[in-house]
């Protein structure tokens, strides 16, 4: 059934030929775009949707989330916010608590948790295993984000499971457990970090999953300066996630690479860590994603909006390249060329707002601006 979308006051495609339009109109034709043009000569449809002059862009692209949880970490949010760093050891009370839930648990807060970033108008996620840490904890939560989400990542290589040797660990996680994951996922990701996995024993996983034709991606340079960066980028990772402490070099390894650096600004303010470099990325050359890190620890928030509010008022962007990194950005940092974009042939993810134009998501922060989705076509809200 084809819908005309018409009555948009402005429309952002991030296609480079149809840029940034007034007075547009497209159609969805079941779940791809079939026409964009303007609004004074729209094509016939089944349907007609008049969205009175409100801004039309892309559905957001969160690529970097953790859902597939249970239990809550309100207590550690609680301390660090009177004091105490955030130091990756609650993840193990997050572990704890995914092991003992059923799978019926687990997937109601993943299906209730993507329902709400999708009544927050993103249309395309990825998600995270790592909270099971057991070959088979890992493949029912591999399993269970598969049924729900875009793109399936797998990161055994998150922490060292308590009591578990680091050595023998990595061999289970670039072993067994990566063969027991592999058809379920299409990425492989690796906390490299101090009190995580050193460059030798991250490079080792990342290289198993290279060789068992996954992609990869690198969480970086969160917690302090390292060399997550510099391996994401070596071994050609998609993406190196966080990037919260960059040197001269990370940034130059960056400027030149297909590695799109994606940042996490929410769990940047919910750890009281900088905020990423935003503008020296952008300003050096790099391509930059924005994604909201969902997770019960260090971002407990779906909103993509946040995040790109948080990027034009604090980290130094324009509007435009915030939505854009939230976007297409995220789209690139996924390798998919079908999202995060609005051209003839993409998949029919829009994203409405209640407003006259995109930069209203920064002019009125914390207003929920969300007016209307299509997801694959599908109205959402
Ligand atoms: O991306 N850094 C590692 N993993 C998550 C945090 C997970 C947690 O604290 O539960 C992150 O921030």
């Amino acid at each position: 059934m084809a819908i005309l979308i018409t009555g948009i006051g402005e429309l952002t495609t991030n296609d480079p030929e149809l840029g940034r339009r007034r007075e547009a109109a497209l159609v969805l034709d079941g779940e791809r775009i079939a026409w964009v043009g303007s609004a004074s000569a729209p094509p016939a449809a089944d349907e007609r949707v008049d969205v009175g002059g409100r801004a039309v862009l892309p559905g957001w692209v969160d690529s970097h989330t953790h859902l597939v949880f249970a239990g809550d970490r309100t207590a550690e949010f609680e301390a660090r916010m009177s004091g105490n760093p955030y130091t990756a050891g609650g993840i193990a009370v997050t572990v704890e608590a995914t092991r003992a839930a059923t799978d019926t648990e687990l997937a109601a807060n993943l299906s209730r948790l993507v329902a709400e970033a999708v009544r927050q108008g993103t249309t395309c996620l990825e998600t995270k295993t790592g909270y099971g840490l057991t070959v088979s904890d890992e493949v029912r939560s591999a399993r269970i984000a598969a049924e729900a989400v875009d793109e399936v990542t797998f990161l055994g290589a998150h922490v060292v499971p308590p009591g578990v040797d680091g050595e023998r660990y990595v061999d289970l996680v670039s072993g067994e457990m990566l063969a027991a994951v592999a058809d379920s996922v299409r990425w492989v990701d690796v906390f490299c970090e101090q009190g995580a996995f050193d460059e030798a024993r991250s490079e080792r996983v990342l290289r198993a999953a290279l060789g068992a034709g996954l992609g990869v991606r690198v969480h970086g340079n969160q917690l302090g300066p390292g060399p997550g960066v510099q391996l994401a980028v070596r071994l050609g990772a998609a993406s190196v996630d966080h990037c919260t402490h960059l040197t001269d070099q990370d940034l130059e390894a960056l400027s030149g690479s297909d590695t799109v650096a994606t940042l996490l600004p929410a769990c940047d303010l919910s750890t009281r860590h900088p905020l990423a470099p935003a503008r020296r990325l952008l300003d050096a050359g790099a391509v930059i994603a924005l994604a909201s890190n969902a997770n019960p620890g260090s971002s407990y928030t779906t909103s993509m909006a946040f995040c790109v509010t948080t990027a034009v008022l604090q980290m130094g962007l324009s509007v435009e390249e915030a939505v854009w990194a939230a976007t297409a950005g995220g789209a690139r940092a996924l390798r998919r060329e079908d999202v995060g974009v609005i051209r003839v042939g993409a998949r029919a993810d829009v994203h409405v707002l209640d407003a006259p134009g995109i930069t209203h998501l920064a002019y009125r922060p914390g207003v929920p601006l969300t007016w209307a989705v299509w997801r694959r076509g599908v109205k959402m809200t």
